[in-house]
């Protein structure tokens, strides 16, 4: 009976534990399995890291480095033919055989109270072993100042992780605003914590041509720079003549390959997306021999322009694809993966129309639409790109007028492209706007930077990329995108990147059935407190009340006010000044006081204000109304 007792005992103080433990565990993307042990590991100058081979050398420097600034600590490094074994140690492990579960991503991952050790079977997936690890660690390992510490410790855990898809990208458009060197690799270094393994860098468009090509130097001396524009995109006004064009920049070759280096560290491929046929201004004002109607062009500070001035290359003219040619070449050498990027999007075809050389072109080439036509000019695109060894991608407008034989259709325009794209057996890559574009709104318009339309933080999480009916072994996964019309400044950049990259992170890696919005939400709010520690911006707009307006049966509207984290408290008022917790609690659907003229909501949690206060005029209610997301 006693030792019955005692057992229970036992029992019960081991669940204690391992839950108090589990409020340490808070990893994004939550891993496919995590078994909590009783204990923890602590780290200090006694640890040794050990490795058995140049690769997982590599990771364990990578550790070192990781943690030494804000820990201060020195640990050794030994490769394991040295190792003693009676040190305590954090075992780096490349498998000598093949670990089938984990596959060519996925690691094991165990913590002792005297040893770690994770395994894997190539260098990406003990990164990402490495990079789990420190997100065990207590937040302030982020810092970028020593932190005053009593101890490091890390809770010992059973972790065995692969991720759901191969493809976990993120763009970064460098056109529309530039970003130098040094930010590039920061929004790498950051991708790579979140096991994001693609960085898709956007590098020509309309308002800047950002890539050094040796044959075709105009395109990055004229092309890179434009006036300087502040405000809103769309109604800026155009470059007057003589106006110096001071802002842009662009990466030369010796640029790229320090961040095609930085990247590959990180377990990341860089994707180049030279953007064309359309989408092509700043090409064109470097050589306006190369567009339908010629013209002075300049490339685009924001103004409106599209259908008004060209910017998309002549398919009649062979020249165009000469260049095409030299900047493919010159591509295919400073980029080491397997893909190019050709863009093909939101091309706009009504100067082809008119142009002598394109229709000469139709005629020859019995194209009868000028669909045909664009899809002529991605089929030559694919040659070229093929006889390089490489293979294209495409936004889904290279579905219309005919796909290329082997070309991988990137969907954004919603999930439709990719499926009719799987349902022809072509490899996709999901990146619909509604729930990937990470410069769309992610609160209530009153309180964020103006953009358009909507994608909330729990939008985003919600996606699945494998629509029914689909074969998911043409889905090669998704990415989020970061279009840079609307920010200017990298402040700006990674308040509207974090925390919805940390749900697409989860979207691309974490099985389905694992993800859960109540415990992402959690774990997100720790992986917050890491971002103060290094000094990275957010947005808590999933904290934000959110107003939706709609009507009762006999027509009267009806204000309802919800919040994406759960268990918040709302407190709301119809006039004087902002509410707070001594206004009334909102806990039903509000009708609307006769001669109201503002409602306003603020969030609170255990008694303390957490979202902002959001404002509807009544006015507005219709306009509202018609809001449905
Ligand atoms: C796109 O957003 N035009 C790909
Ligand atoms: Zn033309």
């Amino acid at each position: 009976m006693l030792l019955r007792l005692l057992l229970v005992l036992l029992v019960s103080l081991h669940c204690v534990v391992a839950r108090a433990q589990d409020s340490l565990i808070n990893i994004i993307p939550k891993p496919v399995s995590v078994k909590s042990l009783a204990g923890s590991f602590a780290l200090n100058n006694d640890v040794l890291l050990v490795y058995n081979n140049d690769s997982s050398q590599s990771i364990a420097q990578f550790f070192k480095e990781s943690i030494s600034i804000s820990t201060g600590l020195r640990v050794n490094i030994s490769h394991e033919n040295q190792f003693i074994g009676k040190e305590k140690s954090i075992r780096f492990h490349l498998l000598g055989f093949r670990d089938n579960i984990i596959g060519s991503e996925g690691y094991r991952l165990q913590v002792h109270p005297t040893c770690i050790e994770i395994s894997a079977n190539n260098t990406g997936g003990l990164f990402y072993g490495m990079q789990t690890l420190l997100q065990l660690l207590p937040s302030e390992i982020e810092s970028l100042k020593p932190v005053n510490r009593h101890s490091w410790s890390i809770p010992c855990v059973d972790i065995l992780d692969y991720p759901r898809f191969g493809w976990r990208g993120m763009l970064l458009d460098v056109s529309r605003h530039f970003f130098p060197k040094e930010y590039v690799k920061k929004y790498i270094d950051y991708m790579s914590k979140y096991k994001y393994n693609v960085f898709h860098w956007h590098l020509t468009d309309d308002q800047g041509w950002r890539l050094e090509i040796k044959s075709f130097p105009k395109l990055t001396e004229i092309g890179a720079w434009r006036a300087p524009r502040m405000g809103e995109w769309w109604s800026q006004s155009p470059q007057y003549d003589g106006e110096p064009a001071t802002y842009g920049g662009f990466y030369t070759r010796n640029d790229v390959k320090e961040i095609v280096e930085y990247a590959a560290a990180r377990n990341i491929t860089v994707l180049p997306e030279i953007d064309v046929p359309g989408h092509s201004m700043a090409a064109l004002a470097a050589y306006p021999e190369l567009s339908c109607l010629g013209g002075n062009f300049k490339p685009n500070v924001g103004d409106k322009f599209y259908k008004k001035i060209e910017n998309s290359f002549c398919i009649g003219n062979e020249c165009s694809f000469e260049l095409m040619d030299s900047v493919i070449t010159e591509v295919a050498e400073m980029f080491p993966g397997k893909y190019i990027h050709i863009g093909g999007d939101e091309c706009h075809k009504g100067f082809w129309e008119k142009c002598p050389k394109c229709k000469a072109r139709m005629k020859t080439d019995s194209i009868s639409t000028l669909e045909g036509l664009q899809s002529y000019f991605i089929h030559r695109m694919e040659q070229l790109i093929v006889s390089k060894g490489k293979r294209m991608i495409g936004w889904d407008e290279i579905l219309e007028g005919g796909l290329a034989p082997e070309a991988t259709v990137m969907s954004w325009r919603g999930l439709k492209g990719g499926i009719e794209a799987a349902n022809m057996g072509h490899n996709v890559i999901m990146t619909p706007d509604k729930y990937c574009y990470l410069d769309l709104y992610q609160g209530d318009p009153d309180v964020e930077y103006k953009t358009y339309s909507m994608n909330r933080l729990s939008t985003s999480y919600s996606l699945d990329p494998v629509p029914e009916g689909i074969d998911k072994k043409y889905i090669l996964g998704g990415q989020g995108n970061l279009w840079t019309e609307n920010i200017p400044n990298t402040r700006h950049l990674e308040y509207m990147v974090w925390p919805r990259a940390f749900a697409l992170s989860e979207v691309f890696w974490t099985p389905q059935k694992n993800r859960n919005w109540d415990d992402f939400s959690r774990r997100m709010e720790v992986q917050l407190n890491r971002f103060d520690a290094a000094q990275i911006n957010y947005a808590k707009s999933a904290y934000d009340p959110i107003i939706r307006v709609n009507k009762n049966y006999q027509g009267s509207y009806i204000i309802n006010v919800t919040a994406e984290i759960n268990g918040l408290d709302i407190y709301y008022s119809f006039e004087g000044p902002d509410p707070d917790s001594f206004y009334p609690k909102y806990s039903q659907p509000l009708e609307i006081p006769k001669g109201a003229d503002t409602f306003k909501a603020v969030t609170y949690r255990n008694g303390k204000p957490i979202g902002k206060v959001v404002t509807l005029k009544i006015k507005d209610l219709d306009k509202r109304m018609r809001q449905t997301n």
